[in-house]
């Protein structure tokens, strides 16, 4: 496996240390993002667009990311990069417009969550004491990352992770704690979660420790690095918090994330002004909503999307050039980029890719995905009788 690291940026960046002193005279703060994955849980959104790039409530997703960085003192972050690599500086450029810096490494082959820290520390300024955030590419969160800094300088940790309750914890990484914060144990995906406590995927780690993961192989932080340091006796800190907080790697969680924006459940400087957030839909350029539809929830109707008469659209995504007909019915689902939902269809809780068609006469429910460019004719699925 080649670990071999390029290291680009965007167009037009003046160099080292250019964007920024930082908060309060210290060093500036840098951050890895981890966007390398596949995304298989989104296909077939994912097909074509890798998951931190998909719209979310008028904008990339990862966009959310940089702007709740960059408030929190980023000022340079390294896209750690694998899937798709070339359409996130496509999308990002040098990170002017986002108000940090940006540099890209990608892996030659995926690394794992480790590994892809150990590769994108070649883009990193900082010296061996500083502080380097770590974030997955899928979640959004309310917590305050400079609270989490903070306790991770004053417990001179070697890692800090940000913890937040589940009710279902067998899905991620389950980290219990000890009474002063410390964490005891690191267990991905556990069938016996011993606490609803998990890792958020927010990381602050002490640059030397970074340094410290072998290069060039496939390592997975979840699985080795956190319970290799705890086992070595290393200080590893949780910082529990009880804000917002949703990894938006399924279906359903995407479409949740979507609609806690637009509704302002989770408030993000990253979210277009002037386009009804917070409300019940979110408009983007040239969308047309007939005023015999109703549209709620937090939809989001994307630029040049259409909804006619009659439709009642609850809580879904629209993606631009998406077009509903007359009397359909949508609720909590994601339809791509120029896709065509015939009169009167009925969807719920559907992932339709792009440029699909669906003609009338189908209901599709319970997690249906169609593949992009499919096409289905007049009632060919259907879950009840009652055409
Ligand atoms: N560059 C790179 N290379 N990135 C990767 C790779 C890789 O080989 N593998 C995964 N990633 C990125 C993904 O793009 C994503 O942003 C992040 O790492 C986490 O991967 P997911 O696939 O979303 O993992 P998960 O959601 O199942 O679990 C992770 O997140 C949970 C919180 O949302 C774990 O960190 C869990 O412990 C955690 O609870
Ligand atoms: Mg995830």
């Amino acid at each position: 496996m080649s670990g071999e690291t390029a290291v680009h940026q965007g167009p037009g960046i003046q160099g080292p240390g250019s964007a920024g002193a930082g908060r309060a005279g210290r060093e500036p703060l840098e951050a890895i993002l981890l966007v390398g994955g596949q995304g298989t849980r989104l296909r077939p959104l994912t097909i074509g667009t890798p998951k931190p790039l998909l719209p979310t409530a008028g904008v990339p997703f990862l966009a959310h990311q940089f702007a709740k960085a960059a408030a929190a003192g980023v000022t340079h972050a390294v896209l750690a990069t694998a899937y798709r690599a070339d359409m996130f500086a496509e999308c990002f450029g040098d990170g002017s417009a986002l108000g940090l810096e940006i540099s890209y490494v990608q892996e030659d082959e995926p690394l794992g969550t480790a590994g892809a820290i150990r590769n994108a520390a070649a883009g990193l300024r900082g010296g061996p004491d500083s502080a380097v955030v770590v974030l997955n590419g899928d979640v959004l969160s309310g917590h305050d990352i400079a609270a989490q800094l903070d306790l991770h300088r004053k417990s001179d940790a070697a890692v800090t992770l940000h913890l937040v309750e589940v009710p279902d914890p067998s899905r991620f990484g389950c980290v219990p704690t000890d009474s002063d914060g410390r964490v005891t144990a690191f267990l991905e995906k556990t069938p016996d979660p011993v606490t609803n406590r998990i890792n958020a995927g927010c990381y602050v780690f002490r640059r030397s420790v970074i340094d410290e993961i072998p290069p060039g192989r496939v390592i997975s932080v979840e699985r080795e690095t956190f319970p290799g340091l705890i086992a070595a006796g290393a200080l590893v800190m949780g910082y529990p918090d009880s804000s917002y907080w949703l990894d938006v790697g399924t279906p359903e969680a995407f479409v949740q994330g979507s609609c806690d924006l637009v509704l302002g459940r989770l408030a993000s400087p990253a979210v277009p002004p002037g386009r009804g957030v917070p409300g019940e839909l979110m408009m983007l350029d040239g969308c047309q909503v007939d005023p015999a539809a109703r549209v709620h929830g937090g939809t989001v109707v994307g630029a040049g999307a259409t909804i006619a008469a009659g439709a009642h659209v609850i809580g879904s995504v629209l993606f631009d050039g998406a077009s509903i007909g007359a009397g359909a019915w949508v609720s909590g689902s994601v339809i791509g980029r120029g896709t065509q939902v015939g009169e009167g269809v009925v969807l719920d809780a559907v992932v339709l890719g792009d440029a699909v068609r669906i003609a009338p006469g189908n209901e599709l429910r319970a997690g249906a995905r169609v593949w992009p460019g499919e096409e289905l004719g007049p009632t060919c699925v259907r879950f009840s009788t009652d055409v």
